[in-house]
């Protein structure tokens, strides 16, 4: 059976290390996949497409991998510009390589509102720019209520066990060449947590976050208007 053995991470977050959902996702789905002999290399796309330079380098990246993965926050219903630049990047460069190797394309999206199924067309973009590139599509995996996850660790119990299942099954599927289960899809989808408890908590950050910013008393001000 072929396996893959290279692979590479892209994360579609500009947030901070350590505060993003994408790479919270995308850091438990590499571990899984070192586990299985895969040896996996992670950029963060607004640094890999900061200079000429680093974008050749995630492009010989890209090369030489067995699979691409892409994890990113869902903005406005669909992939953040960066990401849509350098998926734009990487088909363009495949086309000019006229016979690029046969990779995978796996998307993992996460988006704020607790619904998954926000994320759906933004899959369907990254399904179709694997077949514009000539890669073979893994999977999109669509997390909802991604707030909740904020850069904390995907653990096997608590809040986030459905999606260390989820990634179990990918990292597993994955490595024997094979695309994410259904299982994986389904359990990703799987709601964190009740969207009224996830809403209540989204709204009392948010107080929270005015109050520190001494706005909390101007919630209401409508300046434009
Ligand atoms: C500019 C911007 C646009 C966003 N648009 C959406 C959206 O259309 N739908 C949604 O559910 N969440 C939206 N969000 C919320 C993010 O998808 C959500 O906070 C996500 O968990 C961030 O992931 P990250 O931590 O990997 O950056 C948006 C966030 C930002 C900053």
């Amino acid at each position: 059976m072929k396996s893959t053995r290279q692979a590479v991470l892209l994360i579609g977050s500009a947030k901070r290390a350590g505060e993003s959902t994408s790479e919270a996702l995308g850091a438990y789905l590499a571990t899984r996949l070192r586990v299985q002999g895969v040896e996996v290399t992670t950029f963060a796309v607004h640094r890999a497409l900061r200079t000429p330079a680093r974008t050749r380098t995630l492009l010989a990246a890209v090369d030489d991998s067995d699979l691409l993965m892409l994890a990113f926050p869902l903005y406005v219903d669909t992939l953040p510009a960066l990401v849509t630049q350098a998926l734009e990047t990487i088909a363009a460069h495949r086309h000019a390589l006229g016979a690029p190797r046969p990779s995978w394309l796996l998307a993992l999206a996460n988006c704020g509102f607790p619904e998954a199924a926000h994320n759906e067309v933004a899959l369907e973009i990254c399904q179709n720019f694997a077949a514009e590139a000539g890669m073979r599509w893994a999977g999109g995996l669509a997390l909802g209520a991604g707030g909740a996850v904020h850069g904390g660790a995907i653990a096997g119990r608590g809040m986030t066990h459905t999606v260390a299942r989820a990634l179990d099954l990918t990292a597993a599927a994955l490595s024997t060449d094979q695309p994410a289960p259904e299982e994986a899809l389904a359990l990703m989808r799987t709601p964190l947590m009740p969207g009224r408890l996830y809403t209540l908590m989204g709204n009392l950050g948010w107080h929270r976050m005015a109050q520190r910013n001494r706005v909390w008393r101007r919630l209401d001000d409508r300046p434009l208007t």
